[in-house]
């Protein structure tokens, strides 16, 4: 297959792209590098700086790649996704996360390239009502980043009744670690580092003193949240799988990305103090965390054959070893 990857030196985007190449086939990077890092443009990938709410850069890249050949696969990870930071500018959330998906998706009309993979996100169940979501549960996002994600969702299930598109839209849960050559992994240099598996890695390397656990009077066993974690290369292999589902031409469809096991954040910390030591204290909730978030991966198993291959001492030990390793 030839893929384009747009947001592909992204923490995602990179394991991604990584996956594809290991599999032998041709990636093309799309990337305006603003989380994202020179030095994960892998060798072998033709890279084009550029930004999908540009319709010119979108139009060169495209023009340029497909006069070559057409590209068979278009994988989207070209987001903001801070939660706190799309309650505040909205705005900016709107512009890159759904204009972008517009432009690419009427650049992809304008070249006949059919086949889109989307990355979506947990957060477009909102507060679900089971602590288990499954796909066609109510979408009821409770910030404009969930929002975002849906009104995409939604956008791209029109444009491919009208258009004759085709997608797999997963949706990620909390994903972490890093790949095992530990060449690509999380951006720890961003200007605010809200996940939870990489600010322990950094408080078990003493780089932190402490960090805050918010709230434990949620209604679980032990007071805090719940949530699912999922090994970045775990994820990527998934998007392999999904890129030539939808190249066989198989129907569209949307696919939770997790591994249908829950983890207090006090169940991460027990786990993380085989790796050392993690000091933290207790804060207040967060607003709008709910109690539990967690997959159900059985479509992912039924339509991908997907499984997980590492376990939550995988992630933890191997995001440990990556930031260990930046130094
Ligand atoms: N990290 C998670 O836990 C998580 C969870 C759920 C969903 N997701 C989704 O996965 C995708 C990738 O997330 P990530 O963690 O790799 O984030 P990231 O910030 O590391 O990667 C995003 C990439 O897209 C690029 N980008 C952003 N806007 C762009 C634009 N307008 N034009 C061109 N490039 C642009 C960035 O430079 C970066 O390389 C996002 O769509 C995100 O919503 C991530």
């Amino acid at each position: 297959m030839k893929v384009l990857v747009v947001g592909g030196t992204g923490y995602i985007g990179s394991h991604a792209v990584l996956e594809l190449l290991k599999d032998d086939h041709e990636v093309v990077v799309l990337d305006n590098l603003s989380t994202g890092r020179k030095t994960s443009i892998l060798e072998k990938v033709t890279f084009y700086y550029g930004d999908i709410t540009k319709k010119e850069d979108l139009f060169n890249v495209f023009l340029e790649e497909c006069k070559k050949k057409p590209f068979d696969v278009v994988m989207h990870f070209a987001s903001k996704l801070l939660v706190g930071e799309s309650m505040s500018m909205p705005s900016e959330y709107y512009q890159n996360n759904v204009e972008g998906v517009r432009l690419l998706l009427d650049t992809m009309r304008e070249f006949n390239i059919k086949n889109i993979i989307f990355s979506s996100t947990a957060a477009v169940y909102g507060n679900p009502i089971n602590g288990v979501c499954y796909e066609e549960d109510l979408l009821k996002p409770i910030n404009p980043y969930g929002e975002t994600k849906l009104v995409c969702e939604n956008m791209i299930k029109w444009y491919s009744k009208a258009y004759d598109m085709h997608y797999v839209i997963f949706r990620y849960f909390n994903v972490a670690g890093a790949d095992s050559s530990l060449e690509i992994g999380y951006n720890y240099n961003k200007k605010v580092i809200t996940h939870l598996i990489p600010i322990v890695a950094e408080t078990i390397l003493n780089i932190r003193d402490k960090f805050t656990v918010f709230g434990d009077d949620y209604n679980t066993e032990d007071g805090t949240c719940i949530r699912d974690y999922i090994h970045v290369s775990d994820l990527a292999h998934a998007h392999l799988l999904g890129a030539k589902y939808i190249w066989d031409g198989n129907d569209s469809t949307i696919i939770n990305l997790g591994s249908n096991n829950g983890y207090s954040v006090k169940e991460i910390i027990e786990a993380a103090l085989k790796c050392g030591d993690v000091n933290y204290v207790i804060g207040e909730r967060r607003a709008g965390d709910p109690d539990v978030l967690i997959a159900s991966n059985q479509r992912a198993k039924d339509i991908l054959h997907f499984e997980t291959k590492y376990n939550i001492d995988d992630i933890i030990t191997s995001e440990v070893a990556y930031r260990k390793k930046l130094g």
